[in-house]
């Protein structure tokens, strides 16, 4: 199947695009996570979030995480590199919050949320306090601490 595109429904019904070359499947996904502060949080804010994202997300082929509380959004999505990088776009123009910073970009062959279309979380106890990302918690991370994030969050049963 030297250059075939081929088109698969995971079980969530999100297509993944895979490129074959050869016998080497070859894909294009990638991970991104950046972190916000959110302007205006309230459940009504959360859930117009997440019913747009549930809606576009799964036409792009995109799943992902939302850790979402009061003072920080840490988003993680993941799919086709050239969709990713036009919602992230969109989505860090969007003026339901402020301060959007990346904190990781890497290519990846496995999906931490292929069953999500956006997984909602709160922040977790054993994450960073609102003190902490006050004084500068997030700055100091490196993109393998912010990744271990949500493979911690994926490792959970969902
Ligand atoms: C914290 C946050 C996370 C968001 N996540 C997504 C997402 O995963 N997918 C999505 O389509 N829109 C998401 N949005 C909404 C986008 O910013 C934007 O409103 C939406 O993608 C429509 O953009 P468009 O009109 O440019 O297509 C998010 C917004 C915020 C504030």
């Amino acid at each position: 199947m030297k250059g075939a595109v081929r088109i698969r429904r995971s079980r969530c019904g999100v297509r993944r695009l895979d490129l074959y070359c050869g016998s080497h499947a070859v894909t294009d996904l990638i991970q991104l996570i950046y972190s916000s502060k959110p302007f205006g949080f309230d459940d009504a804010a959360l859930n117009g979030i997440l019913s747009i994202a549930r809606w576009n997300n799964p036409r792009e082929a995109i799943t992902g995480a939302l850790i979402c509380r009061h003072d920080l959004y840490l988003q993680l999505l993941e799919g086709p590199q050239a969709a990713v990088e036009k919602r992230y776009a969109s989505i860090a123009r969007d003026k339901r919050h402020l301060d959007v910073v990346k904190r990781a970009f890497r290519p990846v062959t496995e999906r931490l949320f292929p069953n999500w279309a956006m997984r909602d979380d709160p922040s977790r106890s054993w994450m960073w306090t609102a003190e902490e990302i006050d004084a500068g918690a997030l700055d100091r991370a490196t993109p393998e601490d912010v990744i271990a994030i949500f493979q911690r969050l994926a490792a959970e049963v969902d």
